[in-house]
């Protein structure tokens, strides 16, 4: 494993795709959160678009703003020390001029982010991931399944499913390496597909839903942790149920408030003795 006090930088990452070390990533939104994933070693924090579903409730991730990914980029990056941070930039916030996409990453770099990530490899993408680049603006690809395609794809399909969408999408993979993304997020492609991908380019490819042979994995934290109330995806992992205990602590808070169980002297300030005396007798005239 690498040095677990030394900032993750690009470096790292290249040199975990040429030792074959596996690259660990999660989503964050907030700080507490962020603190805790990094504290626990792992490599990438993104704040994925995703937070439009995970906490702000919306049913994709079409509505997310710049500004709200200003916010919670903000609040990760104050929890986070050594995790290479990420900001997804949000739809349309990269679609309409290279100005806009600039001064829009820019502001994600500037609230903290150490890259953005933008979804595809159209034409306009690739420029912009080369302009981006330029500038000194780190940029991770995303493609496979891209959610702020969602209306246009019409709905959670796996992708690549054949050889010659699986070439496509190597092509598409190779363009947005030529170009300057220093790593690459695949969704939701068949795990051959994925591993052929991840044989054929330099830079490393981070699954989600796309098997074992990517040279990483990322998945949304409200997830793994089984916050999200909504139904998950066959390639989540539920690896606790914080619903259940979020549920069961807030069901006794009620329950001891109702009872008058809570709050008991342990959470409670008092008077110094002489003070509560003059209080007693006060009130008792
Ligand atoms: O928005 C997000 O959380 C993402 C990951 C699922 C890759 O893009």
């Amino acid at each position: 494993m690498e040095n677990n006090n030394k900032p993750v930088t690009l470096k790292t990452f290249q040199r975990m795709k040429e030792t074959q070390e596996k690259i660990t990533m999660l989503t964050a939104y907030d700080f507490s959160t962020a603190k805790y994933i990094d504290e626990c070693g792992t490599d990438a924090i993104l704040i994925g678009d995703s937070v439009g579903m995970t906490v702000l409730g919306y049913d994709t991730t079409i509505k997310v703003t710049i500004d709200d990914m200003l916010t919670f980029t903000k609040a990760v990056a104050n929890g986070v020390k050594r995790a290479f941070v990420i900001a997804d930039l949000p739809f349309l916030s990269y679609h309409v001029s290279k100005e806009q996409t600039t001064i829009n990453a820019g502001k994600l770099i500037q609230a903290g982010a150490k890259a953005v990530k933008l979804e595809g490899a159209a034409d306009f993408i690739l420029e912009e991931v080369n302009h981006l680049t330029k500038c000194g603006i780190n940029v991770m690809g995303h493609l496979g399944f891209t959610p702020q395609y969602i209306n246009a794809i019409g709905g959670y399909y796996i992708q690549g499913k054949s050889y010659e969408n699986t070439l496509k999408l190597l092509q598409a993979a190779k363009k947005l390496e030529d170009n300057g993304a220093f790593a690459l997020v695949l969704e939701m492609v068949p795990e051959e597909s994925a591993k052929f991908i991840s044989e054929n380019l330099s830079i490393p490819t981070i699954g989600i839903g796309a098997g074992k042979y990517c040279d990483g994995q990322v998945l949304v934290i409200d997830d793994i942790l089984g916050k999200y109330p909504g139904n998950l995806p066959k390639f989540v992992k539920q690896y606790t149920n914080l619903q259940e205990i979020m549920k069961n602590a807030i069901c006794e808070y009620n329950q001891e408030v109702k009872s008058g169980q809570f709050p008991t002297e342990a959470h409670s300030f008092n008077l110094p003795e002489e003070e509560r005396e003059k209080l007693e007798y006060s009130y008792s005239k």
